[in-house]
């Protein structure tokens, strides 16, 4: 029997919204299916994609100094886990860690993974909770009082905009009993590196964006023609920020549940921002949101820094 058709509502209000504008745009969220969340996993294996390796790399030379800087006991909030990879290397090297609380949006993925990591760390709570971090959040009942650092590696951070950056960093400190944020980001560099990191040879990444115009086919009622469409990654400057585009190589035209779209040849779909900063960024930002920056690790190279904040005033 074949699965019954029935398309996701939010996916098709949110396509109709940013297929409206006049810089066409998908939100990024979207991307992150099951098969777009395995995708991705294979994004961060690319030799061109330095962002994650590096980040591991940092971890694992400064984990000593990161222990530190842990309450204990602490309970371990993560955003946006997906398959928790770096999440390993602090349950494995602070032990002060009893709780750990994956936070994601894709909950099949989630749950997937929370059940591994339960077995593989028994001594740890491990709490799942299927949530847009973006959006506020209830903790379950005995976690809430519990002190908690949380945990934003990847660079996610990067894929908001400067205001809701800066929103979501203020949420975060507004959580009960928050004692420390752990964040990843990625730092500016020479552009063609940065372009080969959002456009890999091999052309996982394309796939990747790709998916969002093959999942609106299969869950949002869309009959876009992929074929028409190529992956871009463009660099802007006045942003500092990578931007990824779907364009069309042609005109086109197609249906989303019954709602006619056109694109003249050239145009594109806006689909995601990778911010790029600067450790003076890192610093503001912190500064607008209650925090303090209490260390700023980062790779020889400078490519990539792993922040610990502080609530600031305190
Ligand atoms: N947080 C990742 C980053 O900005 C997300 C990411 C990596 C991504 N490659 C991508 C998002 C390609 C969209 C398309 O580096």
């Amino acid at each position: 029997m074949n699965k019954p058709i029935r398309n996701n509502s939010l996916l098709v209000a949110s396509a109709r919204t940013g297929l409206s504008k006049l810089q066409k745009s998908l939100e990024a969220k979207w991307f992150y299916d099951h098969a777009g969340s395995a995708l991705f996993e294979k994004i961060t294996e690319l030799p061109e994609y330095y962002p994650t390796r590096t980040e591991v790399g940092i971890l694992n030379d400064n984990i000593d100094a990161i222990v530190h800087l842990f309450p204990e006991p602490a309970s371990l909030v993560e955003l946006g886990s997906g398959a928790s990879t770096k999440t390993r290397l602090l349950l494995s090297g602070v032990p002060k860690i009893d709780t750990y609380v994956p936070l994601d949006i894709s909950g099949d993925f989630l749950m997937d993974t929370a059940t591994t990591l339960a077995s593989d760390y028994p001594s740890i709570t491990v709490q799942p909770v299927v949530a847009d971090f973006m959006e506020p959040l209830n903790f379950p009942d005995d976690i809430q009082i519990r002190p908690k650092v949380a945990f934003f590696p990847g660079s996610t951070l990067g894929n908001l905009d400067a205001d809701a950056a800066v929103e979501l960093m203020s949420r975060v400190r507004s959580w009960p009993n928050v004692k420390g944020f752990l964040l990843g980001v990625d730092l500016v560099k020479a552009v063609p590196r940065l372009i080969a990191a959002y456009d890999d040879a091999t052309g996982v990444t394309a796939s990747f964006n790709m998916n969002i115009l093959h999942r609106l086919n299969r869950e949002a009622g869309g009959t876009i023609d992929t074929s028409a469409f190529r992956h871009e990654a463009r660099w802007n400057g006045r942003e500092s920020r990578i931007e990824m585009h779907l364009v069309a190589k042609r005109a086109t035209e197609f249906l989303i549940d019954g709602q006619e779209f056109s694109m003249r040849r050239n145009e594109s779909i806006h689909t995601e921002n990778s911010h790029k900063y600067t450790f003076k960024r890192i610093e503001k930002m912190a500064d607008r949101s209650g925090w303090h920056v209490s260390k700023f690790f980062t790779d020889e190279g400078d490519d990539f820094a792993v922040v610990f904040l502080e609530p600031a005033g305190r």
